[in-house]
């Protein structure tokens, strides 16, 4: 059996080797590490403990089949009646098939989401697709939601990940007295999104335990996210029935445990204070102000004076010194990564420069006549009076900044489906006027980067995921629908799962971890000399 195993991880290894990190991303395709299949496996059959019927087991999401590998180590082939795994992916679903049907898993391809069951099972061990909301496309969400809506009279955020979904829609796979374990992200235990999780956990179904894995415990080394073991019995919750929470170690053997009421758990508004939950040291959640220094783009005063085609700045002759590359308006941006040429400037149809001096008006007209000629074609439209050209000096220069990796958009109109804000990743030494919020890393952000700069499309993703609607939220809104984001209202937003992906990262580059595997795409701001990012 182990042979099986054995030859089940070869396989994995090279269906993950045909995508890259980000695609299996999109795709929630992050297999189980095989101890922690075990782990699961083998504290399921401790829970089963007791009963005589039987294993009827699903894997809504069977990948290459971890855990009915897992599950026929643990459990003798005689106590298992039935099994049964869904696929989506071909590769996996043949993979699958060819690893396990003569070993008596029978394999439904397709999405399972869409599925209706065949019959119940009383088993369930699921590592669910982490597809986050923003991949999910707009049909598939309203489907979803509608799926999930019929079943339980509730309305599931648009935010949700498919995980979510995942869980709840299996609620009717399950045969009553029937146990499952689910390996999901823990945030749903404090994010808003969670909340439909957290009614379904405390009002349909009898929680028997939730154990966290300490953000340093990394299960999923290529996917960056905290994981929670989810427990639970198809049965009505006992009066005064307690919740097992644990942290750490493993679920059989934590290293903190407690037992909360679950009268406490139906009244917290979020489980962050619950052992393993996201506030272990009582601090606040985390804000997107703690990982970013956020401030709005430069303002110029006169935008068409300052602001020029690069190719138009150097036919007037504005030596190069004193340009940088500068972004147009978002409306100009078709892509949300915005890569770097040669010089750093943003492969844009159009690229754009500021003029940017900081010498003292004699110096440049003694050393740079051409662009002294430009500055005082300025002055003849009184630019050096306005408002704020008036109050610098010289009148010319602008204010300091440095590129940001992460772009907001400061502004925008809510179309259908999109949100009213856009946020970029910057690969370029581009700086951006104050149509936008640049977004600099800091703290342990900067740290997390400059030590892993795998992260960055990890990190943009996250960003992504905010989503439009509390995005406006936290903004404001103007006449006529535009929406605006101030720099400390965006600071504002709540990022738990960015702290966590932040913590383990340094966890690993404490340990002297190389790059996960798969990570191949080239991170960060290609830079020439900005300070943001590697080469
Ligand atoms: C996180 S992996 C887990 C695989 C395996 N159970 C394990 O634990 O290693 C999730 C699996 O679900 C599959 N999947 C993604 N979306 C799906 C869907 N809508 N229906 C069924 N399977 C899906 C993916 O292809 C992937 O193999």
């Amino acid at each position: 059996m182990l042979d099986a195993e054995a030859h089940r991880q070869d396989i994995q290894r090279s269906l993950d080797a045909e995508r890259s990190a980000a695609e299996r991303n999109r795709m929630g395709q992050f297999a189980t590490p095989e101890p922690l299949a075990l782990e699961i496996a083998r504290y399921a059959r401790r829970l089963r403990e007791g009963r005589r019927e039987p294993v009827v087991f699903l894997d809504p999401a069977i990948g290459t089949g971890s855990f009915y590998s897992a599950l026929r180590r643990v459990f003798p082939d005689r106590e298992i009646a039935d099994a049964r795994g869904v696929e989506q992916d071909p590769r996996f679903v043949d993979a699958a098939r060819s690893l396990w049907s003569q070993a008596g898993l029978r394999l439904i391809p397709g999405d399972f989401t869409r599925l209706a069951p065949d019959r119940t099972y009383n088993l369930i061990l699921a590592n669910p697709p982490y597809v986050r909301h923003h991949h999910i496309d707009g049909a598939n969400k309203a489907r979803l939601k509608t799926a999930v809506a019929r079943r339980f009279g509730w309305a599931i955020s648009g935010l949700a990940g498919l995980y979510a979904h995942f869980l709840l829609l299996a609620d009717a796979w399950m045969t009553p007295g029937g146990l499952a374990l689910w390996l999901i992200p823990s945030e749903f235990m404090v994010v808003n999104y969670g909340a439909i999780l957290r009614a379904y956990l405390t009002e349909n179904i009898k929680l028997l335990h939730i154990h966290r894995f300490a953000p340093d415990e990394i299960q999923f080394g290529d996917a960056l996210v905290t994981s929670a073991i989810v427990a639970f019995e198809k049965a009505g919750p006992p009066p005064d029935h307690r919740v097992k929470f644990t942290l750490g170690g493993s679920i059989a053997n934590p290293i903190q445990s407690e037992e909360i009421p679950l009268a406490a758990l139906r009244v917290a508004r979020k489980w962050s204070g619950m052992i393993g939950g996201a506030v272990r040291h009582g601090g606040p959640l985390p804000t997107l102000g703690d990982f970013f220094a956020i401030r709005r783009g430069l303002a110029t005063g006169a935008n068409a004076f300052f602001i020029l085609e690069r190719r138009q700045a150097r036919e007037i002759g504005i030596p190069e010194e004193f340009l940088r590359p500068i972004l147009p308006s978002s409306r100009h941006l078709s892509t949300a990564i915005i890569e770097a040429d040669s010089d750093g400037y943003p492969t844009l149809e159009k690229s754009l420069a500021i003029v940017d001096c900081e010498l003292p008006e004699p110096d440049v007209r003694r050393d740079h006549p051409r662009l002294w000629d430009y500055l005082e074609s300025g002055k003849t439209m009184g630019i050096h009076e306005g408002y704020l050209a008036s109050r610098r000096t010289p009148w010319y220069a602008q204010e300091r900044r440095d590129p940001a990796p992460f772009l907001c958009t400061y502004m925008g109109r809510g179309k259908s489906g999109a949100g009213p804000f856009r946020f970029f990743w910057n690969r370029s030494r581009a700086i951006a006027a104050n149509v936008y919020l640049m977004l600099y890393p800091r703290g342990s952000m900067q740290a997390a980067l400059a030590a892993r700069p795998e992260l960055y499309p990890i990190v943009f993703d996250q960003l992504r995921s905010i989503g439009g609607e509390l995005l406006a939220r936290e903004g404001r809104v103007y006449g006529g629908g535009l929406h605006k984001l101030e720099p400390s209202e965006l600071a504002r937003l709540p990022a738990v799962e960015m702290g966590r992906v932040i913590e383990k990262a340094l966890a690993r580059a404490v340990r002297g971890e190389g790059h996960p595997p798969g990570s191949a795409e080239a991170p960060g701001p290609r830079s020439r000399s900005g300070p943001i990012g590697p080469a």
